[in-house]
């Protein structure tokens, strides 16, 4: 199956994409770490994404289309995927149909207060992109990664402050892909602010695994 992931900042797509992973036997493709890890190697892309990450807004087009259609031709892709951060806007959406027609779009519905709280306590792992929270989900031995064993942080555009930044944008930009999906018949919506276990549950009904 290729599946969308859809929510805003914070829904918990990450977190339900690790689980479903497992269960689906595809690679998770998260433009999000990918642009993180290109920041991280200092390459090119990674020096023209960071200014917009870091103030909360969308990268360019330009940048993400060609990344994620150099990641979908992977040969670990062909029998699926999916997709956690992208498309984030219309264009990229019908860019992405015209590219490889998508089975479903999960949409993760989280109010906006919930997110803001969720974010201050989220720490994350750079290095393997493992995601966890102070309140509901510790790392074994405090700031280390359960994974890989590196540090977890606080990711740079998780103050408050950039959080607000980024909700506008999903609501301004990323919200209306629900609309794109659900004219094909493609959008299936689900609850995100109820414990995790649900969420998984509910995915796998709505995806009928
Ligand atoms: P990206 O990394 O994609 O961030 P995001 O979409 O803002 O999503 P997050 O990773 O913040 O949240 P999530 O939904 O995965 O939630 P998580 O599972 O971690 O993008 C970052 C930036 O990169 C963008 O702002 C943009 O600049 C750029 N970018 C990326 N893709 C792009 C694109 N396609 N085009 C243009 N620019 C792009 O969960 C959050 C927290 O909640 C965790 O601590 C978790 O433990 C907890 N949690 C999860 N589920 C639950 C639950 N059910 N109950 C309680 N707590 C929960």
């Amino acid at each position: 199956m290729k599946l969308v992931l859809l929510g805003a900042p914070g829904a918990g797509k990450g977190t339900l994409a690790s689980y479903l992973v497992e269960k689906m036997g595809v690679p998770t493709i998260s433009t999000g770490n990918m642009l993180r890890a290109a920041i991280a190697d200092g390459t090119e892309l990674g020096k023209q994404a960071k200014s917009y990450m870091d103030a909360g807004d969308l990268v360019p087009d330009s940048l993400i289309l060609g990344l994620i259609k150099e990641r979908l031709a992977q040969p670990d892709c062909k029998n699926g995927c999916i997709l956690d951060g992208f498309p984030r806007n219309v264009p990229q959406a019908e860019a992405l149909e015209s590219m490889v027609p998508m089975d479903c779009a999960l949409s993760l519905e989280v109010a906006d207060e919930t997110i803001v709280g969720r974010m201050s306590s989220r720490r994350v792992c750079l290095t393997c992109g493992a995601t966890y929270n102070l309140t509901n989900m510790k790392t074994k031995v405090e700031g280390v990664c359960d994974k890989c064993g590196n540090p977890v942080v606080i990711r740079k555009d998780d103050a408050p402050e950039t959080v607000l930044a980024r909700l506008k944008t999903y609501h301004d930009q990323t919200e209306p892909v629900k609309g794109f999906y659900e004219k094909l018949g493609k959008l299936k919506t689900i609850p995100g602010d109820v414990a995790m276990e649900e969420v998984q549950k509910l995915a796998c009904e709505a995806l009928g695994l």
